[in-house]
């Protein structure tokens, strides 16, 4: 099935976008709708028999049977013996959803409440800000889902706290009045050095400001033996189980912050819009299929055409974290080399994905994009509305800027166009052509278009369920497990000898590189 899809990739290689428009109702047959958003690709080179193609090779591919082993519990983490139920934490109708013989909803559910009473406790207490610290699909989640949904923020003000280095902490707690601050440690392992550091530190602060850590602090954790022992009351920890990975803990307790800011009801919003995309990504035909689309899309871009890298562009400053989420929802997920055998991949793992909001980016990197020697895939995501009625001009030339960029990838500008401006400028001959030969833009640039009416709390539950999806269809193409990270791991043990190296251990077996750099950082005092 690859060998058809790859044999459509090579003639797509010569294909020419803009004439795929000569077709009836290109943009119509090549997009697909859910619930208010439409997903455009008709800015690709896919065509209908390349579609077919692709379609093919997800049903070959078995996602269909592994879908329904994900919803249903089974251990597809196989490398951890785990099964992948994140859904179960936005499975809002309760449903029975079991894990070896015991159904694991009512532990959920309960929780849920837990969270939704602790939250509104602190909404109508004094507790004025909120420093969430974790790392990672502790951190990365409800850091974007809060900046992202800041209309919607009527509870204390959200921190969040990441890296190791002091600066992180120091610059987030200064100002902040420790008498009024809960600090919530999120944490699934509760493990994590960079986390349990920067736990340690917010501590010592508050101690050090004569308050009485206890009742400041709150943590989230699959891990909850290991919470008591650092001293967290049991009453104010809210575990879920190792059926949720990381980056995709933002539904429940590593939710928490975003409770708090949002408040339940909206919280609750969230999650319905995620169970939506969830039904959806079950019921829909492969071609109506949003999540199943993308991936598919996805696929042709990195495995197919050889795009290296995907843009994803939001036009929408709130989403401006957007892309480091899916950095890690999508790199630390379909960034292997072996498949679920152990095996080596015979293909390209997931690409690189970056980006950053428009209209900002245009200002920086679309130069590259646009006249760059490397073909780009972009992934446009728009509201039609904003929450600013008084400012609507704005919003109107922000959609504006996104469509236009579409449309330059996709029209370019010819060499002759491009003499034709040099001419209307005043230039002629040699440096005419010369000018002109900088201003052509070769065009024929693939991009997609995901726009929705207003990113609402609903929307964004589904946009984000969207890409996990996106990311699990993929993976299974791929054949590779999107569920563990041992890729991490590595770094993590070295980091432990390098710090005993920094602090004077010369024991240990040093590459001249590495050991050349010790000497530095420690003569410079490290
Ligand atoms: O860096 C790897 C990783 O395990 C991520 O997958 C995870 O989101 C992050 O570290 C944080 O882990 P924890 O929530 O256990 O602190």
């Amino acid at each position: 099935m690859w060998s058809e899809v790859e044999r459509f990739a090579q003639a797509a290689r010569k294909c020419d976008i803009v004439g795929l428009f000569d077709e009836p109702n290109r943009a119509g047959g090549f997009s697909t709708r859910f619930d208010g958003m439409l997903l455009d690709y008709s800015k690709t080179a896919l065509t209908a028999p390349a579609r077919s193609a692709l379609i093919g090779l997800a049903e070959a591919s078995g996602v269909a049977a592994r879908r329904a082993a994900m919803f249903q519990g089974a251990p597809i983490n196989e490398t951890e013996g785990r099964p992948v139920l994140h859904s179960a934490l936005r499975n809002l109708s309760g449903g029975a959803v079991m894990v070896e013989g015991a159904d694991i909803m009512p532990e959920i559910t309960a929780t849920r409440t837990r969270m939704a009473e602790f939250a509104t406790h602190i909404r109508q207490g004094s507790v004025t800000d909120v420093v969430n610290i974790g790392i990672g699909g502790s951190h990365l989640g409800p850091e974007m889902a809060v900046r992202a949904l800041r209309p919607y923020h009527d509870g204390p003000r959200c921190h969040f706290v990441s890296n190791v280095d002091g600066a992180d902490i120091a610059d987030t707690l200064t100002g902040l009045n420790p008498a009024t601050t809960l600090v919530i440690v999120a944490s699934k392992t509760f493990t994590t050095i960079e986390t349990m550091t920067n736990a340690t530190t917010a501590r010592d602060w508050m101690a050090a400001a004569g308050v009485e850590p206890g009742p400041h602090f709150a943590a989230v954790s699959s891990a909850t033996e290991k919470t008591a022992d650092w001293g967290i009351d049991p009453a104010r920890v809210f575990g879920f189980g190792d059926y949720v990975g990381g980056r995709y803990s933002v539904w429940g307790p590593i939710g928490l912050s975003l409770m708090i800011a949002i408040g339940p009801e909206r919280f609750h919003e969230f999650l319905a819009g995620a169970e939506a995309m969830d039904h959806h990504f079950q019921d829909a035909a492969p071609l109506e299929n949003m999540p199943m689309m993308l991936a598919l899309i996805g696929l042709w871009h990195h495995q197919g055409m050889g795009y290296g890298t995907r843009a994803v562009l939001p036009y929408d400053q709130r989403l401006a974290r957007l892309p480091a989420y899916l950095q890690q929802l999508e790199m630390e997920s379909n960034g292997k080399r072996v498949s679920m055998s152990g095996a080596l991949l015979e293909r390209p793992s997931g690409p690189v994905v970056w980006g950053e909001p428009g209209t900002n980016g245009q200002h920086a990197f679309y130069q590259l994009i646009h006249q760059g020697t490397a073909v780009i895939p972009c992934e446009f995501l728009v509201a039609a509305t904003g929450h600013e009625p008084e400012l609507a001009h704005h919003h109107r030339l922000l959609v504006a800027n996104c469509l236009a960029q579409s449309k330059a990838l996709l029209r370019g500008r010819s060499l002759d166009e491009a003499r034709a401006l040099m001419r209307d400028a005043g230039y002629t001959g040699a440096e005419l052509e010369r000018q002109a030969a900088h201003r052509v833009f070769p065009g024929n640039r693939p991009s997609t278009t995901l726009i929705y009416d207003r990113l609402t709390p609903r929307r964004l539950g589904q946009i984000i369920a969207l890409y996990e999806h996106r990311v699990f269809v993929e993976g299974v193409i791929l054949g590779l497990n999107s569920f563990d990270q041992w890729g991490v791991e590595l770094g993590k043990v070295l980091a432990v000898d390098v710090d005993a190296m920094l602090t004077g251990d010369t024991t240990l077996t040093r590459d001249g590189s590495t050991a050349a750099l010790v000497a530095f950082a420690r003569a410079a005092g490290v």
